[in-house]
């Protein structure tokens, strides 16, 4: 009796692994936690992309959705870690933030393009006096990041914004940058972002608490609504810092944990979504320290240089490592 329900266990367990080893590539007809509860599919794109290597799966959908994530937590192993990479110790403000929004799909209900060409948009620099606008809006998909504007750079960066990734110190609370067709997702890092985000959906504007806890101060108001806000599954910031960056799983306790950059989590996400992969704006000039730091504003590049959270140099041999073996298009490079 015991020697067959370890059979059982251990056919389970191959099963198990053999499931996961299959469901790579390609999208297969078997139901995934993933595909259960988005409203559409992602449109099965059946060539292999050239950054296909770096990757475990291709065409995950990247967005946590109320009715499944736990499932989808489980399986991809995001409960076995807390924030930022994980909803172990999390799991009840992801659930009652994730109630809040009405939608978790990934493209529109009219989406039939199925191997999409994205670019990311950086908000670096040498985008300035750059006129990459239109060729930027050509893309099928665009994602850009935090405060980078479209608003008066149009002809420096474009117009469209497909997905927008932000977190709560960094997103716009002007409502001269909304825009009805961009989705937003929010990159949680602490619990914190979770509240945060609950709090600006349900509680009216008078009885927002003071927010503490944040590194700088975060937006007090959303310029979205609920419908365009999604909330970025930890496995894609997880797979960038460990599988792309090479981060170490513990750092020594003087010195602060890197995570990475909105900039390489966006790259991360177009490489589980997209088919072809470019990018503009991701290039730094460290040899000049006055050259400027972002595409909009003064801030010059002397405010990069020292950064105690991210790993600006892994980040830099990263991007080099992708745009040399051809993984990416750069459109900024010089
Ligand atoms: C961009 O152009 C302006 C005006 O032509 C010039 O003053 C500025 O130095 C240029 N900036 C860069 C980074 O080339
Ligand atoms: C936002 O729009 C208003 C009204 O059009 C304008 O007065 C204001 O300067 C704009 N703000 C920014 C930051 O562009
Ligand atoms: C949003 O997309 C629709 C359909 O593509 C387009 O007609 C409209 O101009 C867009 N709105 C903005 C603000 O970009
Ligand atoms: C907000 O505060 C006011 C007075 O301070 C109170 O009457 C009201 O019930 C509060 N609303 C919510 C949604 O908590
Ligand atoms: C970086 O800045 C230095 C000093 O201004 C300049 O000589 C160099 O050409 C710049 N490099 C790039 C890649 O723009
Ligand atoms: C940047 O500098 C220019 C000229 O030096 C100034 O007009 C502008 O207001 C500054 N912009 C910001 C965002 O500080
Ligand atoms: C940053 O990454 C580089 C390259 O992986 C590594 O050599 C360096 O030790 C890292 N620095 C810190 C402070 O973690």
């Amino acid at each position: 009796m015991r020697g067959c329900l370890l059979a059982i266990f251990l056919s389970a367990l191959f099963l198990y692994y053999f499931c996961l080893l299959t469901d790579t590539f390609f999208l297969s007809p078997r139901v995934t936690p993933m595909e259960m509860k988005p409203r559409n599919k992602i449109q099965p794109c059946l060539s292999k992309p050239a950054f296909a290597s770096l990757l475990r799966y291709h065409q995950f959908h990247p967005f946590l959705c109320a009715a499944n994530f736990k499932n989808t937590a489980s399986f991809y192993g995001s409960d076995k870690f807390d924030l930022p990479y994980g909803i172990r110790a999390s799991a009840t403000h992801f659930r009652l933030a994730l109630w809040k929004l009405p939608n978790c799909d990934l493209f529109d209900e009219f989406d039939n393009v199925p191997c999409k060409k994205c670019v990311v948009v950086g908000n670096g620099g040498i985008l300035k006096n750059k006129t990459l606008g239109e060729k930027i809006d050509s893309y099928d998909v665009i994602i850009r990041m935090n405060n980078g504007p479209v608003l008066g750079h149009e002809e420096e960066v474009g117009r469209r914004t497909t997905f927008r990734l932000f977190y709560p110190e960094s997103v716009f609370s002007d409502p001269n940058h909304s825009d009805p067709n961009t989705t937003v997702i929010l990159t949680a890092f602490k619990p914190l972002d979770l509240k945060w985000l609950l709090e600006l959906l349900t509680v009216s504007w008078q009885n927002r608490s003071n927010p503490n806890g944040f590194w700088k101060e975060p937006a007090l108001n959303l310029i979205y609504k609920p419908y365009q806000i999604r909330i970025l599954d930890p496995y894609i910031t997880r797979m960038a810092a460990y599988e792309l960056l090479h981060f170490p799983k513990a750092f020594p306790k003087n010195e602060k944990p890197k995570h990475p950059t909105t900039g390489i989590i966006a790259i991360t996400l177009a490489f589980h979504i997209c088919h072809e992969v470019h990018l503009a704006g991701f290039k730094y000039n460290f040899s000049d320290l006055k050259s400027p730091l972002h595409y909009y504003g003064n801030a010059t590049m002397s405010l990069m240089s020292e950064n105690e959270y991210h790993n600006v140099t892994a980040e830099q041999l990263f991007l080099k490592d992708i745009i040399e073996k051809n993984f990416v298009t750069d459109l900024t490079q010089e």
